[in-house]
């Protein structure tokens, strides 16, 4: 990258499935461009949705929409081929060698996790490629985005500490194993292979965890159940290190629809809405009309996206909660991490040597501590107002 360049923007899009991510992260795209910045919209979802949004043929490369405006769908079967082929073979063979001939490795290949790893591959190959200003990802649903936000930090878990051992067996055990079995033992490469994807690994997470580079957008719609989603997702984005940066609530009622059949809707409508605005104070909520038809292709995606964004900067016009901190004040040393909506019980903090565990819910995020941490004690953890404060004092004050 030359040094003249402004700095990438990376735009996640998030959201419950069918609230309007792959639209708004289009329109967005739009906007951008449309503002001079050169952008790229690519998906993680397999469906092929940014076809149907822009109505014109998007290949898993880069494709031009307009000038400074491409798209792209990120086709995980070719990374895989690419990424892992070493370790394809390496299956493929153990697979012959079991009997299990007429079973495409692929098949056994797309194990969960894989199709998201891959994509977020992809996502840093083309913020490397300094190509393009902004890069909107498009993600999948809510579910399957804290899985793939996650994966980076489950995987240097296992990469640091399971991979280097399991080396070093295999290293000792090949001849033996190769003397009493014909099973085919991982080889040499196959390591390799997988130290070059955590290499990328700890890149993704690098690129993907500094809120001056990625800011997420959670899209919902004014209903029950999308809001409860958000707000749980609001909390995990926070735990894992992402920022959020703006709410974007879609399809509302506009008020030129005065037929009685909708007052009940747009009743709900305003009380959920109030509740977003409570729930997500510090963050930019900002919201978009229910259109009278598909908004589908550029024209219509660049209406909607001057409607959504009116004369505020689609990329750079918002700003979000540093989620993860670390200060000094006083010889005591605080760790602050966002973690909206936790309640007490559902978050636990434990120290394991140099490692602390924090899980909420279901997602645990292990912090492996700075020296100048690991020689102090935890003096105590607190839940106050989103917002987990871990504090560290010198052993000896203790
Ligand atoms: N504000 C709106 N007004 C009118 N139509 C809309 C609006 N927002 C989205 N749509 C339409 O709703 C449909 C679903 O939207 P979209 O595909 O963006 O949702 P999604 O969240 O990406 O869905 P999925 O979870 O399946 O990926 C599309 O046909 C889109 O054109
Ligand atoms: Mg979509």
């Amino acid at each position: 990258m030359s040094d003249d360049r402004r700095p990438l923007k990376i735009l996640l899009v998030t959201g419950k499935g069918g609230v309007g991510k792959t639209t708004v992260s289009a329109a967005t795209a739009v906007a951008a461009a449309d503002g001079g910045a050169k952008t790229l919209v690519m998906s993680t979802d397999p469906a092929h949705s940014l076809e149907d949004a822009f109505e014109v043929d998007i290949g898993a490369q880069p494709t031009e929409i307009q000038p400074g405006l491409f798209a792209q769908q990120i086709d995980t079967q070719l990374q895989l081929k690419t990424f892992w082929s070493d370790i394809h073979d390496q299956l493929m063979a153990v697979f012959d060698w079991g009997g299990v001939g007429g079973i495409e490795a692929e098949e056994f290949l797309i194990f969960p996790g894989m199709d998201e790893l891959f994509s977020l591959l992809e996502v840093k190959e083309q913020a490397n490629s300094g190509r393009f200003d902004v890069i909107v990802v498009d993600c999948a649903p809510t579910a399957e985005t804290l899985r793939l936000l996650s994966l980076p930090e489950v995987l240097s878990w296992y990469f640091e500490r399971v991979l280097p051992t399991e080396r070093r067996i295999m290293k000792a055990a090949r001849p033996i194993l190769q003397r009493v079995s014909k099973l085919p033992v991982p080889g040499d490469n196959v390591f390799a292979a997988a130290e070059t994807v955590f290499a990328g690994v700890e890149e993704v997470k690098a690129l993907l965890a500094d809120p001056s580079i990625t800011t997420a957008r959670l899209v919902v719609n004014p209903e029950k159940m999308v809001v409860a989603e958000a707000r749980r997702t609001y909390t995990y984005l926070g735990f894992f290190g992402y920022a959020v940066d703006a709410v974007v609530v879609n399809r509302l009622l506009p008020d030129e629809v005065t037929d009685p059949y909708f007052d009940r809707w747009r009743e709900l409508q305003r009380d959920h809405m109030a509740t977003i605005t409570e729930s997500f104070e510090d963050v930019d909520v900002i919201s978009l009309r229910l259109f009278d038809e598909e908004m589908v292709g550029v024209d219509k995606l660049r209406t909607l996206g001057a409607e959504l964004y009116g004369d505020r900067n689609p990329v750079s016009g918002f700003t979000g909660a540093v989620p993860f901190s670390i200060t000094e004040a006083g010889g005591e040393i605080l760790m602050s991490l966002a973690v909206p909506f936790a309640t007490k019980d559902e978050l636990d903090v434990t120290r394991r040597g140099s490692e602390l565990l924090i899980t909420v819910g279901q997602y645990r995020r292990s912090f492996v501590l700075p020296d100048s941490l690991q020689r102090r004690q935890i003096a105590g953890a607190k839940l106050e107002d989103g917002t987990l404060r871990i504090t560290f004092v010198d052993a000896e004050d203790e």
